[in-house]
This record gives structure tokens, sequence and C-alpha cells, in this order.
């Protein structure tokens, strides 16, 4: 059921807007509200009023629009649904949110929501196998845009191969998924990412090696199981993940707020490369070279997160999970580290600049609980992540 749940729904200009109709029903039977958004194309294929009285709501077709924006801004409103969907979602429309481009409303909701967004992609076979919209459908997926289809078949312009839409009742499926009625519904967890800087002076600042990737994919993974999930990330080189909570941070000290902030949760990820030393007295003017030779930098120890969190007497997560990103002897360094920290499990791995994981797109990792260790293949960051997800589940739905 999808009772109370707000659906943006974007009708792309397509001979598949008819089925639009057909899903605003089948929405609106299982308890959604669906507000519906028109592009210009779309009111070729299908009217604003059967589209409205489908819907109950009003249909909004225009960005510049006086009166609605008195009523709802267009970032209010690409932001008080609980999913976008863009059914059909034309070439052109993907193609406008891949480069950024914001010229109508559709494409202005589109990079303005903070929500989830599903595609149910619609055109000529032609059209969805051109280089162009396989590059941009990419893109998107990289970008955490969820699909649901094209499926393959006759298509209304007497070709035949993928670009039909799905069915109404697959994309209420995808929507069911994609609103998290997953097997982490209901739970919060705290998920921390990324290096942190640690400043030297206003334009300065001691930094480390990590992308962000493997907690930005944990995050989303346990988001796609339907988790509401708190994103602490620093100042990472991914882009973090559609549908999550994202809290901003720069220093250890800054997360370590932050994720004070988040509890209480059902369990914690600790997946951010956290710098263990600060220097102690930052300074608040840029540091100029003197004749007196090179400046000294004096260190203070960063408050250690993964350690505070595990060791709380009142109020600790369930499970807490930390990783450990070692150089040699990984099993041996990571089951002190579990026992020395206090955390559930460790995910440890292996960054040795050979193993190219540090920075790249692969992870072989070893999960350590109080069972033992378990050495996982080496494979993409997302399936590690996909991986570790279901795994969490299991626990929290004992
Ligand atoms: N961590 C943390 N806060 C810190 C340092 C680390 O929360 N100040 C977390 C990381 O997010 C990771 C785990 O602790 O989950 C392991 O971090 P690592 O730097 O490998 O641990 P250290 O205790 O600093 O061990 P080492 O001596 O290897 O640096």
């Amino acid at each position: 059921m999808l009772n109370s749940k707000r659906i943006l729904l974007i009708i792309g200009g397509g001979i598949a807007a008819y089925k639009s109709l057909d899903l605003i029903r089948r929405l609106r039977e299982r308890g959604a509200a669906v507000t519906p958004v028109l592009t210009r194309a779309a009111e070729e294929f299908v009217t604003p009023l059967s589209v409205s009285a489908l819907a109950g709501e009003k249909v909004h077709r225009d960005l510049f629009d006086l009166t609605a924006e008195a009523e709802m801004g267009h970032i209010q409103l690409s932001r008080s649904a609980d999913l976008v969907v863009v059914a059909p979602a034309t070439a052109d429309l993907m193609g406008k949110m891949a480069g950024g481009l914001a010229n109508d409303l559709a494409s202005t909701l589109l990079m303005a929501t903070d929500t989830p967004v599903l595609l149910a992609p619609a055109m000529n076979v032609r059209m969805w196998e051109h280089p162009s919209t396989r590059r941009n459908r990419d893109l998107l997926a990289g970008d955490g845009i969820r699909f649901v289809g094209p499926n393959s078949g006759d298509m209304a312009c007497g070709e035949y191969g993928p670009g039909r839409m799905s069915e109404p009742m697959e994309i209420v499926a995808a929507i069911d998924a994609a609103l998290g009625n997953g097997p982490l519904a209901g739970k919060r967890i705290l998920v921390t990412s990324g290096p942190t800087h640690e400043p030297i002076d206003p334009v300065r600042y001691i930094a480390n090696r990590s992308s962000g990737a493997q907690g930005t994919a944990v995050a989303k993974a346990l988001a796609a199981i339907g988790a509401h999930v708190v994103f602490v990330t620093g100042p990472a080189s991914v882009p973090p993940p559609q549908g999550v909570e994202v809290v901003r941070v720069e220093s250890a000290r800054e997360m370590d707020a932050a994720v004070t902030a988040a509890l209480p949760v059902d369990a914690g990820v600790f997946a951010a490369a956290v710098a263990d030393w600060r220097v102690a007295s930052a300074s608040d003017r840029k540091l100029k070279k003197t004749r007196d030779g090179l400046p000294t930098l004096e260190f203070a120890e960063n408050p250690d997160i993964l350690k505070r969190i595990s060791q709380m007497r009142e109020g600790r997560p369930p499970l807490v999970i930390g990783f450990a990103a070692e150089t040699d002897n990984v099993l041996e360094h990571a089951t002190a580290k579990r026992a020395r920290k206090g955390c559930d499990w460790i995910v440890a791995n292996d960054v040795s600049p050979a193993t190219g994981i540090m920075g790249g797109s692969e992870n072989a990792v070893t999960l350590i609980t109080a069972e033992g260790a378990e050495d996982w293949p080496r494979m993409g960051k997302d399936a590690v992540a996909t991986r570790l997800a279901c795994r969490i589940a299991d626990v929290l739905s004992r």
C-alpha cells in the first residue's frame, strides 16, 4: 500500500503518456497522492483536463506561472513529494537531466529536488540505443537515479525492440521498491563517509586520499532497501547518493558533532577516513614565509568517533560497524582494531597502492565479526555495499 505517500509525477511528451493516465489511477487506488506535472510536449498526447481529473489535483505546467508560484513555489513542489516519477521519460528529458539543464518546469523540478527519482523511459528503439541515450542512462544511474524498463516489444512507431514504457503495474512495483518498502523500512542508519580536512590556516589543510566511494555506495544500498540514512560526509570527491539525509562536514571534530546529533540510530556504519590528528592551533590568518625558517606544526589528537560510539554506555546503536584500511597484516591489525574500538563488525581491506583500492571502483574486503573472519571476493564497491546492507538487514530484522 502507498497510503499517504506523495508522488510527483512528471509526464514527458511521448505516445506512452496515455499509460500514465492509468498509472495515476493505480497509484490513487493504493492510497497515494499524485501531483502531476506536464511538459509542453506531453500536452500534445494527453490533456491537462484528463490528467487533473484523474489525479484529483491541479496540473503544474509552467515554470513562470505566477499564481502557482504564489501558492507553492517550484522548489517546494520539487521537495514536498516522497518520490519523483518521470513517466514517460523521453530521450530529451534524460538528456536534460544528464546535462544539468533546467529550462522548463519539469527539468527545473528534477534539478531542484532532493527526493529520490524514478524514470520509466519510453522512446523509439533507435533512440534508446543511441550512444548519447546510453551515455545519459549511465550518467543518471551513477547519480543514483532509478530506472524501471524500458521493455522490449512492438512499439507504437511500428518498430520492435527495447523502448516501450513499462506497464503501469510494473511502475507501481518499482515505486514500492523505491519508497523503501524493503527489509530496512523504519530503520534509521548512520553512515559516515569521505575524508576529513584538518585546517592549517584559512587556505591550507591536511587531508587523505579517500574518495568517499565506498561509504557513498553503502548509504545508497541501505536506502535502496528502505533505511532512512543519515549520511555524514567529509569533502568527498564523489557526490552523495539521492534519497539520503546529507550532513556535510569538513573536520573530524565537525564529524563527531554531526554523528552525535544523528543519534539515536539502529546501526552506524563508519566508513569515513577520519584524520587521526589535527593541527593543534590552526592559524586564523594565512601563514607567511618568514626569514626565520620553516613553520612548525604541532598536532593534537582528534576524537575517535567509532570508538566513542562503540563504547557508549547508554544509547549505543545496536549494531556498530567500522572499517579498517590497512597496508599490511590486514587480518591481524583489523581484528585488533575491532577489539580496541569495541565495534561489532569491522570491514577490513588492503589499501596498499598495488591493490588500486583506495580511490578505485573495486574492493576486496574481509568481514570480521564476533564469529570470525569472512573473506569476500574482489568485487565492485557497489556490490560490497549491497552485500553489507543485506547483512545489516538480516541482523536488524531479527
Ligand atoms: N575512525 C573514527 N574516528 C577517528 C578515526 C577513525 O571514527 N578519529 C573510524 C573510521 O571511520 C573507521 C575506523 O575508525 O571505521 C578505523 O579507522 P583507522 O584510522 O583505521 O583506525 P585507527 O584507530 O586510527 O588505527 P590506525 O592506527 O591504523 O590509524
